[in-house]
């Protein structure tokens, strides 16, 4: 089965066409496998980036002129046939389109589900909604370099807008454990990359300019929440915390490349502490055999490299799954693997929910 599929939740104009072989559990010992024939991302940084983060209806407007590029461009890689006369259906063996419906923001989840309703109306084809976090933890499953997992699974989910911990026990079968109480950890990285002068988005930012960090500066952040009782995150206080102590500094301080790299550098460890931490305890509790991580903070090489250090001091018996880096952040791809999952829908229902949950 081949799928287009649409991402236009946030920032990312994605389409991928996509190739899916066999179903998961029912039969037997055959696991899903994918076959990436397109990914096509149009990001929009260099619009946002003045503004240190995204305007939805700017967003909004870039995914209208973006949408008919990629779709050619995905087309095109993946060689199909973009003539609509012909009947996508049959010259192309694309079998249906899947869409983000939410979580995202409105007038993004909007523009991407109108773009895919005239498309499957024009090429007669079924329209899938699907649930972004679902596809963040599927290209996690996905792509990484292992294969089958093993139930139950803890998933992990770090993006701009979310932190979640889930229990899995098939595809399609999660239970949402903990979330974060304020910021997510993408923002929390969004948000003191700004304060430091470094542009959006800060992720990848605060990653390269802690690698720097020679020289430490004897800067402590907190660890918000580290030691609760429960799994939720909470990241607000941190960006509170970079800035207070930011504001104490002169200005020459502040703008050194020894300050900015040290702060990165506390930062990046202040929120990997706290996500390990937790998912750790999780994987304890809940006798975890698998740990996927997924979302664009989930491309993190410390948090990486960390959680595999910590599961083997902590003699986890685990399997761990990480995405493909250049797949962690939004992307079509993600919208595919979810829509070869989930079932169809009429067109005229399908509705943006914006705070759609994965449960
Ligand atoms: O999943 P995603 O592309 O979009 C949302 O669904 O929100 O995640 C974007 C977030 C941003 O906050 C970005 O700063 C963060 O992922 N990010 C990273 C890295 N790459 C992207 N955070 C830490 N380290 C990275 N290498
Ligand atoms: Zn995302």
């Amino acid at each position: 089965m081949r799928i287009l599929g649409i991402e236009t939740s946030c920032d990312d104009t994605g389409i991928a066409v996509v190739e899916g072989k066999g179903l998961p559990a029912q039969a037997g010992k055959t696991w899903p496998k994918f076959h990436i024939l397109s990914n096509i991302v149009a990001p929009q940084i260099e619009v946002h980036k003045k503004y240190g983060g995204v305007y939805p209806n700017l967003a909004k407007r870039e995914h209208q002129i973006n949408l008919p590029i990629v779709l050619k461009e995905a087309l095109r890689k993946a060689k199909i046939d973009p003539s609509p006369s012909l009947g996508i259906s049959r010259r192309g063996r694309v079998d249906a389109i899947s869409v983000t419906y939410g979580p995202g923001l409105s007038p993004c989840l909007w523009t991407g589900i109108n773009f895919a309703k005239e498309l499957a109306e024009q090429w007669n084809l079924p329209l899938i909604p699907v649930d972004h976090m679902e596809g963040h933890l599927l290209v996690g499953l996905f792509t990484a370099k292992r294969k089958k997992p093993l139930f139950p699974a803890l998933v992990l989910l770090v993006s701009g807008g979310h932190t979640q911990l889930l229990l899995m026990k098939g595809i399609g079968k999660y239970q949402l454990l903990s979330e974060t109480r304020d910021d997510a950890a993408g923002e929390a990285f969004d948000k003191t990359a700004r304060i430091l002068g470094l542009p959006y988005p800060g992720g990848p930012e605060i990653a390269e300019a802690a690698a720097l960090s020679k020289t430490p500066l004897g800067i402590t952040l907190p660890r918000p929440m580290i030691h609760s009782k429960d799994l939720d995150f909470s990241f607000s206080g941190l960006k509170t915390a970079v800035l207070y102590d930011s504001k104490k500094r002169t200005r020459k301080v502040r703008e050194s490349k020894e300050y900015v790299r040290a702060m990165a550098k506390e930062i990046q460890q202040a929120i990997v502490d706290v996500l390990l931490a937790k998912t750790l305890k999780a994987a304890h509790l809940t006798k975890a055999k698998s740990i996927i991580l997924g979302g664009g903070v989930s491309a993190n090489e410390e948090l990486r490299k960390q959680l595999e250090q910590r599961v083997k001091e902590e003699k986890l018996k685990v399997q761990l799954f990480f995405p493909k880096r250049e797949l962690a952040t939004d992307n079509g791809v993600m919208a595919a693997f979810a829509g070869y999952f989930t079932k169809a829908k009429r067109t005229g229902t399908l509705e943006a929910e914006p705070n759609l949950r994965l449960e």
